[in-house]
């Protein structure tokens, strides 16, 4: 790898033999999200993804919460996970007890011990706050557990006192103390002079748990790391309560490639594990989001695109490229693509244009991006079978006969999809989730055997207000080579426009295959 850090290595403080333990709380403070709901599969299911990825500890929940808070954290310590499951506890027997009961490795007790979270909550003195909090860690340990205490609301709790309270659960037997952020005000300058100060007079580790009000939360956790902390407290997708949490891909991306610091995970699953975490949440990325986003590694501008294709690093940062997190690098076709990026993409397809023709098609693509729609790989072809003068309908493997779907409060959706390929009709029926998902399993099944392509994006959008919106919807699929081609489709009918996208990007990925096999 190129490993590019001229201009930004004279002003940061390298951490190349620094070891960063990665604890993960998407399945607790994550779950806090205002409307998200995890069911106890789904919570499983990210647990060993999270265990895939290599975080070193998962907070699985909170079990006094309520039973089946209880029985998900339980049947997660009990799956065999290579990493430690943590279970949160408020200084209270009764919380603690529910922790050792889910089997948990590590116990995370809490109290709060800032002023105004103390007298107007919990109603105790700051003495009570001590020694409440000194036996609830000597309770655990007791039981030989590893023990994390936070000092909730840590950021704005007295300096000298904040001491005194993580002094104390030292003396007690703590194994790491935590440094909540709970409301999200430090900046990072704030963030560096605390846990300094702290880590002048606390010898066991230090984490950081930063919220993200600010928009602070991956900035403040780096530079307590700078200050002698060494574990962050993050989630996927920065989910968590209010404004959400550190993000684990940004911190730990810039842990690893900006300060050279180490850490386990694997980050190659970065982006699968983002897709997992915003399936089951339902809180969608913003395309722009950092190292996972949709765009972090997609090129439009003439001048980017054309640098991209020469060598990457001229606009992308180059320590961090799309294969270390499981990403991957597109030029986007639209308004300020250039001749070169849409002679790129029809080379790949194994489309070869005079230069006459090449600058028709740029000219046509413009045109249709300046209507404000987004180029898929679908226009580009269309309008190069246009412009070169071929049928492109001709070509097409599968010919879409008949759709019909069943659907509704007292039976399983299930559809049945009627097609022509070779010259052979096929049918074949399925059930799903809801129509849609039922007719997108049934289209994948009119292929049988060759059916060998990965849903890489799926969005449906209502282009106008109303029930009686146009669905526009826009796959992405992926076959066994990482080739992606996407394709889209607008129809009233939210399953029609699904079942012709999904076939339009199918018979796309034939067309693209069989180009190449030819040449
Ligand atoms: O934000 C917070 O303070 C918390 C604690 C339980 C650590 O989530
Ligand atoms: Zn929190």
């Amino acid at each position: 790898m190129y490993t590019l850090k001229e201009g930004i290595d004279f002003y940061i403080e390298p951490m190349q033999n620094k070891k960063v333990t990665v604890f993960d709380t998407t399945l607790r403070d994550g779950e806090q999200t205002p409307g998200v709901s995890l069911t106890s599969s789904q919570k499983l299911e990210i647990a060993r993804q999270l265990d895939k990825l290599g975080v070193d500890i998962i907070e699985a929940g909170f079990p006094i919460s309520s039973e089946g808070d209880k029985e998900s954290v339980k049947s997660i310590s009990n799956a065999g996970l290579d990493t430690t499951v943590c279970g949160l506890a408020r200084v209270l027997k009764k919380d603690i007890d529910a922790c050792f009961e889910s089997d948990v490795g590590l116990v995370h007790t809490f109290v709060p011990t800032s002023d105004v979270q103390r007298i107007y909550t919990i109603k105790k003195s700051q003495e009570e706050v001590i020694q409440l909090a000194v036996e609830a860690v000597q309770y655990i340990k007791d039981h030989g557990l590893k023990c994390m205490f936070s000092a909730m609301d840590a950021t704005r709790t007295d300096p000298a006192y904040l001491i005194e309270v993580f002094k104390a659960v030292q003396e007690a037997g703590c194994d790491i103390i935590n440094v909540p952020d709970t409301v999200g005000v430090m900046v990072p300058s704030a963030m560096y002079r605390q846990i300094k100060d702290i880590a002048a007079e606390i010898t066991i580790p230090i984490d950081v748990h930063c919220h993200n009000d600010f928009g602070l939360a991956v900035a403040n956790s780096l530079m307590a790391v700078e200050a002698g902390a060494s574990q962050v407290q993050v989630t996927i997708n920065g989910i968590g309560e209010r404004a959400g949490n550190a993000d684990l891909a940004q911190t730990v991306m810039s842990l690893t490639s900006i300060y050279g610091a180490k850490t386990n995970i694997r980050t190659e699953y970065l982006v699968e594990t983002s897709k997992m975490v915003e399936n089951y949440t339902g809180i969608r990325l913003p395309p722009n989001t950092p190292v996972v986003g949709q765009n972090a590694f997609s090129h439009e501008s003439g001048i980017h695109s054309q640098g991209v294709l020469e060598k990457s690093d001229t606009f992308e940062p180059g320590i961090m490229t799309p294969e270390m997190v499981g990403h991957r690098r597109r030029i986007v076709l639209g308004k300020h693509t250039g001749k070169h990026a849409v002679k790129q993409s029809l080379e790949s397809a194994g489309i070869k244009t005079s230069d006459k023709q090449l600058d028709e098609i740029v000219l046509r693509i413009k045109e249709i991006a300046n209507k404000g729609k987004q180029i898929t790989d679908a226009d580009l072809y269309a309008v190069a079978s246009a412009v070169l003068g071929k049928a492109s309908s001709d070509e097409e493997l599968i010919k879409l006969k008949e759709v019909s779907v069943m659907t509704g409060n007292i039976i399983t959706p299930t559809a049945v999809v009627k097609a022509d390929i070779e010259g052979k009709e096929i049918i074949a029926a399925r059930t799903g989730v809801g129509p849609v998902d039922a007719a997108l399993h049934a289209v994948r099944d009119i292929l049988g055997e060759s059916n060998h392509f990965k849903l890489q994006d799926f969005r449906i959008d209502a282009i106008t207000g109303g029930a009686d919106a146009l669905a526009d919807v826009y796959i992405g699929l992926e076959n066994e080579k990482g080739r992606i081609v996407t394709a889209r489709s607008a129809n009233p009918d939210i399953v029609m426009a699904s079942v012709e996208a999904l076939v339009n990007a199918m018979n796309l990925l034939y067309k693209r295959e069989e180009r190449e096999e030819k040449s």
